[in-house]
C-alpha cells in the first residue's frame, strides 16, 4: 500500500530552477512527489528534473502533450530518459496519438521503471459553455470526462488528470486500478486562489483518488514542511491510513 506521503504531489509553479530548488530543499524528508508544469520546465529547462531526482524527489512532469503521433512520441521518449516518474499528454489528440506517447515512453525508458502516463480529460478550467459553443463538444463536461477516460484506457495509458468530483465517475467506467491525479486541492481555512470547484486534502482521497495535487497552500506557506505535515496528518486521521 503506498503511504498517503507518496500520494502528495507538491506542484513547483515557480519559473526560476533556484526558486523552486529553494522550495524543494524546504520540503525534503517531508514531501516525496513534486511536479514541474510547463512554467517550470520552460523557465529553468530540463535539467531541473534531474536537480530534483537528485535530491530524492519522484518528479510529475506536466507539459500536457498534444500533436501528432510521431511528435508526440518523440516528446515522451526524451521525456522518459530524463528519469520522470509521470508525464502526460491531452486525451483530445486521440488514441492514436496515446499509443504512440506510450510507445515513446517505453523506449525512452529501457530497461528502467516505467513511468506512469497520465491522460488530460477535460481542463478544470473549461466550463460546459466553452466546452459546447467554443470547443464544439456536445454534452455534459461528466459525458466528455468519460468518454477519453476510456479512450485514455483502450490506448493503454495508466490514468487521466480529473476533477476530484469526477473520480468516481472514472473508476466506475474504467475500474479502480485506472489511477485519477486530481488538482483543485484546498486545505480548509486555505485561500482558494484561482481554483473554482475545490476538495480538501482528506475528502479527495477518501473519494477515492490515487494522487493529489497540491501548489500553492504548500509552497506559498511561511514553512512548507510544516504545512504539508499537517496535512498529511489530517488525511491519516480522517481516513485512518498511512
Ligand atoms: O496552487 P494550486 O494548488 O492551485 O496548483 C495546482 C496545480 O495543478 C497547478 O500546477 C495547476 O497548473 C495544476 N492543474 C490544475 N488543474 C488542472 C490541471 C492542472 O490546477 N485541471
Amino acid at each position: 500500500m503506498v503511504s498517503i506521503r507518496d500520494r502528495i504531489i507538491i506542484a513547483l509553479d515557480y519559473s526560476a530552477g533556484e526558486e523552486a530548488l529553494a522550495c524543494a530543499r524546504k520540503l525534503q524528508g517531508t514531501a516525496s512527489y513534486v511536479k514541474v508544469g510547463m512554467q517550470l520546465y520552460y523557465g529553468a529547462g530540463p535539467s531541473i528534473v534531474a536537480s530534483l531526482k537528485d535530491m530524492g524527489f519522484k518528479v510529475f512532469v506536466d507539459l500536457k502533450v498534444h500533436d501528432i503521433p510521431n511528435t508526440a512520441k518523440g516528446a515522451m521518449q526524451s521525456l522518459a530518459s530524463l528519469g520522470v516518474d509521470m508525464v502526460n499528454v491531452h486525451a483530445a489528440g486521440g488514441k492514436e496519438m496515446m499509443a504512440a506517447a506510450r510507445e515513446g515512453l517505453e523506449k525512452g525508458a529501457g530497461n528502467g521503471p516505467k513511468p506512469l502516463l497520465i491522460a488530460v480529460t477535460q481542463l478544470t478550467s473549461t466550463t460546459q459553455q466553452v466546452m459546447n459553443e467554443q470547443i464544439g463538444i456536445p454534452g455534459t463536461i461528466a459525458d466528455s470526462v468519460q468518454q477519453y477516460a476510456r479512450l485514455a484506457k483502450e490506448a493503454g495509458l495508466d490514468g487521466v488528470v480529473a476533477s476530484p468530483l469526477e473520480v468516481k465517475l472514472v473508476k466506475e467506467s474504467c475500474g479502480t486500478d485506472f489511477i485519477t491525479v486530481t488538482p483543485g486541492i484546498r486545505p480548509v481555512g486555505a485561500d482558494t486562489g484561482d481554483q473554482k470547484r475545490i476538495t480538501t486534502p482528506e475528502m479527495a482521497f477518501s473519494i477515492g483518488s490515487d494522487y493529489i495535487v497540491i501548489g500553492r497552500p504548500v509552497t506559498q506557506a511561511q514553512d512548507p514542511a510544516a504545512a504539508l505535515s499537517q496535512i498529511i496528518e489530517m488525511v491519516r486521521n480522517e481516513n485512518g491510513t498511512t
